[in-house]
């Protein structure tokens, strides 16, 4: 945080302080710090296997450009950057975001990568996706999230179906995966209360 005026009053009016933790099976979510923009997260960042499926892998990421980023994100209003942490032993394994919100319509957009490649397969993001959808739907008041996964990313798609979200379309050859295109599957879950009251 900045320490000006404005950074205080920003962050005085987000839904989670620096410290909390918000509790998940086997991890835990709190607020990504400049404290974490090490060497470890400028390695997943580039590693070619993590980025693969990212919009990030389009950019170079040095130390500067990620402490921006963060920065920028413990600023926002419309944005919430976690780590993820593992419960046992306190390792930060990956991020995970929920923005940018939609204040008018109460919808927001999700997105997450495990860095640690041996965290994969332990349903690490699959409770990470829960835990952020929870705090939408029950600290921001949010009534829709959001995802956007490459069709081949068979791992994001499950961790989001396994979560609880609905597949709700194709973008047919989307997006670039090396030299050609593929799909991008659309998927969305909805606060319970919304889908009682959804007049279709
Ligand atoms: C894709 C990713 C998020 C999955 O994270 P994860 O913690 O391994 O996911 P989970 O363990 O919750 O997996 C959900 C399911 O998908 C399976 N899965 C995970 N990675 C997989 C892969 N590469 N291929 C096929 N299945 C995979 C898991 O085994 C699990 O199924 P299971 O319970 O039957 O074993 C993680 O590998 C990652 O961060 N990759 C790089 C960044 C990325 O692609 N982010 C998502 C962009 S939309």
């Amino acid at each position: 945080m900045t320490g000006s005026p404005a950074g205080a009053e920003a962050s005085e009016r987000r839904a989670i302080l620096d410290g909390e933790r918000l509790a998940g099976n086997g991890i835990y979510l709190r607020l990504v710090e400049l404290a974490d923009c090490g060497e470890r997260y400028r390695t997943w960042l580039g590693d070619p296997e993590v980025n693969r499926f990212l919009e990030t892998r389009w950019a170079e990421h040095d130390d500067w450009a990620i402490r921006e980023f963060v920065s920028a994100m413990r600023m926002s209003l419309s944005d919430y950057l976690f780590a993820i942490v593992e419960a046992g032993g306190g390792r930060h394994v990956g991020n995970i975001k929920l923005g940018a919100i939609n204040w008018r319509h109460l919808h927001a957009d999700i997105s997450y990568f495990i860095g640690e490649h041996d965290a994969w397969g332990r349903g690490v993001a699959t409770e990470a996706i829960r835990v952020a959808t929870r705090f939408a739907f029950e600290r921001l008041g949010l009534h829709r999230v959001q995802a956007v996964v490459y069709a081949d990313n068979s791992g994001s798609a499950t961790a989001l179906e396994r979560a609880g979200y609905a597949r709700e379309g194709v973008a047919r050859l989307k997006v670039r995966i090396g030299d050609g295109w593929t799909d991008q599957l659309a998927y969305g879950m909805l606060r319970p209360e919304s889908v009682s009251s959804d007049p279709a």
